[in-house]
């Protein structure tokens, strides 16, 4: 269908020659005043917010890379300064992800990428997991037609897995450098790196259940346990699978020695996905979503992921609004936010799915004669409850189980790519004799339309069970441009159904708020998905007196969860931010959000 996709004049390159010197800029590292709209008009963050505002960005003039781990952020910044172009980078920075994030980084699983070139141009590739061509409707209900747990856990849940397919068209349309040079620097990190608190952490959430698994429990957590903090984690099938990536490209894992090594776990648990699935998988390039926001233009993922048209609806509601004067979280503005966000994920849930099997009315939904039918319903002072504006029930997670990263070179080219497993360690089936594990992205259909998914998400017909059909996403890498037109913010985040309004609250706090990207990223987020009927806000990111002021107004209004005192990552937050701004100077700045301990790092000339 027709989306709206602009292409406007554009900005000289930041810069033409190929990089000299690496410096690292490391957060903390060379404080600089970071005096933002923000700051100056007085505004802060609640008592005792854990994130503070002031911390100085990451800067640069040669490129940013921003991921959830170390590595992967020094893996790209190796390939920028090896003279490759940000698209080089970011291949090479979701491979690193595969090895050292496993838990979220994949081979096995799938995602989506935005580029805007430094030309202009805006693309987005699509590499989605599908499912099998042997899945069926009701492959996940038993006998009395009630859902099982076989779309979350163990074989069944695994889609056929687009990361490979996805870096590899991204490298052949884009890429300058290599692929052999791209996929090196991931061989050798399986080749042995020094655990990480973040690995450390999240195989202890997952233990019991990857123990269910062998070939993931010998890798993972040889003799049931968890390697330990410095111990060095190596990892010799994964190797030998990128080795050959790196001689065979994508021919080995979807009709290779790797396709037969996935097909044969298949057979053994009981799953579904053949060597025809693999041999039909392909990576596939669609049409930006684009809309407006006061002034600006940004472009995410299209369907079969719903966040561009998701944020697309919010922007158009909230655009109406003058937020700036009603302040940065206040009760008046997150009651515009809820009302807004649960009227989006309504239609969300019931009219979007894979475009390739279903007829989207994107269009409409995106219409500003639609946003502002829908703006009308919104009362400035009290809450429509969600069963007026569409009735259901369920109860949603949300850990930050996806990865996003995003990279911005000197030429201005950028890219932001969220990828995932779905949870943590996908399905906990590690494919015997290849090293990783695969997705349980097949949750993301409606297993059973109507019925909440485990992110709560109430979701109807359309995004049924089909097969090669892409499972509907929240995924939502973003790439925003000023009121000229040149490149201005890089943006995404994992979170489920939340990814949506965390982007669009980042995006806001930026454009709204006079935020910098440290603001932006650190401030506090609420969330609403229409079902259940609530807003939930960040452990401490809410002034008791705007909670009940929401109260006041209808909303039931809910902490997340601070979890156990001694988890190593911050407890009862949401959402795991990266972000690049460019400054008007064409200087760049980056943040990493502290709430998963990633890292931004800029390179300099
Ligand atoms: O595509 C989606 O919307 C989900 N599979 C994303 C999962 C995610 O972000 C996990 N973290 N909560």
């Amino acid at each position: 269908m027709p989306l709206t996709h602009r292409i406007r004049s554009r900005p000289a390159p930041l810069r033409g020659a190929a990089p000299a010197l690496l410096l690292l800029a490391l957060p903390g590292c060379e404080p600089r005043t970071t005096a933002s709209d923000f700051a100056r008009a007085g505004g802060s963050f609640p008592d005792g917010w854990p994130f503070p505002p002031g911390a100085p960005p990451v800067t640069a003039r040669g490129g940013i890379v921003a991921t959830t781990d170390e590595y992967a952020t020094r893996v790209g910044l190796d390939i920028l300064a090896a003279g490759g172009n940000a698209v080089d980078a970011a291949i090479a920075t979701g491979l690193a992800l595969a090895v050292v994030n496993p838990e979220a980084g994949n081979l096995g699983g799938g995602g989506f990428m935005m580029v805007r070139l430094g030309d202009g141009s805006v693309h987005a590739l699509d590499h989605r997991e599908k499912a099998p061509l042997a899945a069926t409707r009701d492959m996940y209900l038993d006998g009395e037609g009630d859902l099982t747990d076989k779309s979350v856990l163990g074989h069944l849940a695994a889609g056929v897995p687009g990361t490979v397919a996805g870096l590899w068209e991204a490298h052949r349309r884009f890429g300058t450098m290599d692929w052999a040079a791209l996929v090196e620097p991931a061989i050798r990190l399986a080749g042995g790196f020094e655990v990480t608190t973040r690995l450390v952490s999240t195989l202890e959430a997952a233990r019991d259940r990857i123990l269910l698994f062998p070939a993931g429990a010998r890798i993972f957590l040889p003799g049931g346990e968890v390697p330990a903090i410095g111990d060095t984690f190596v990892q010799p099938d994964l190797a030998a699978v990128l080795e050959r990536l790196r001689d065979q490209g994508p021919d080995d894992f979807y009709r290779g020695e790797t396709a037969g090594l996935i097909a044969a776990e298949m057979a053994r648990g009981g799953g579904i996905i053949t060597l025809e699935d693999l041999d039909r998988y392909e990576a596939v390039w669609r049409t930006p979503v684009a809309f407006g926001y006061r002034g600006h233009t940004a472009y995410s993922m299209p369907p079969p992921s719903s966040g561009g048209v998701t944020m697309a609806m919010i922007a158009g509601m909230l655009e109406r609004r003058d937020l700036a004067a009603l302040g940065w979280n206040t009760p008046e503005t997150i009651h515009l936010m809820a009302e807004s966000f649960r009227r989006a994920y309504a239609d969300r849930n019931e009219y979007l799915a894979d475009p390739d099997f279903v007829d989207l009315p994107v269009e409409e939904l995106t219409s500003g004669a639609y946003a502002a039918v829908r703006a009308a319903t919104i009362s400035p002072d009290r809450a429509t409850p969600s069963g007026e504006v569409r009735p259901g029930l369920g109860e949603f997670l949300d850990e930050s189980h996806t990865t996003h990263y995003a990279v911005v070179d000197a030429a201005g080219n950028a890219v932001a790519v969220t990828t995932s497993l779905n949870l943590w360690y996908g399905n906990k089936v590690v494919v015997d004799g290849a090293g990783f594990f695969l997705n349980n992205t097949m949750d993301d259909f409606s297993a059973k339309p109507g019925t909440p998914n485990q992110f709560g998400l109430v979701q109807g017909e359309w995004n049924a069970v089909a097969p090669g059909k892409r499972m509907l996403s929240a995924m939502s890498p973003t790439i925003v441009e000023d009121a000229d037109g040149a490149l201005f913010l890089v943006t995404g985040t994992p979170g489920g159904a939340t990814i949506i309004t965390t982007v669009l609250q980042t995006i806001m706090n930026v454009v709204d708020h006079g935020m910098n990207v440290v603001q932006a990223v650190h401030a506090p987020r609420v969330h609403h998905q229409h079902l259940p009927d609530r807003i939930l806000f960040e452990y401490g990111g809410l002034p008791k007196a705007a909670a009940r002021a929401l109260e006041a107004m209808g909303h039931t209004v809910e902490q997340r969860d601070p979890g156990p005192p001694d988890a190593y990552f911050t407890g009862g937050m949401s959402g795991d931010v990266q972000l690049i701004m460019v400054m008007p100077d064409g200087s760049l700045e980056g943040w990493s959000d502290p709430r998963r301990g990633g890292m931004a790092l800029g390179f300099r000339e």
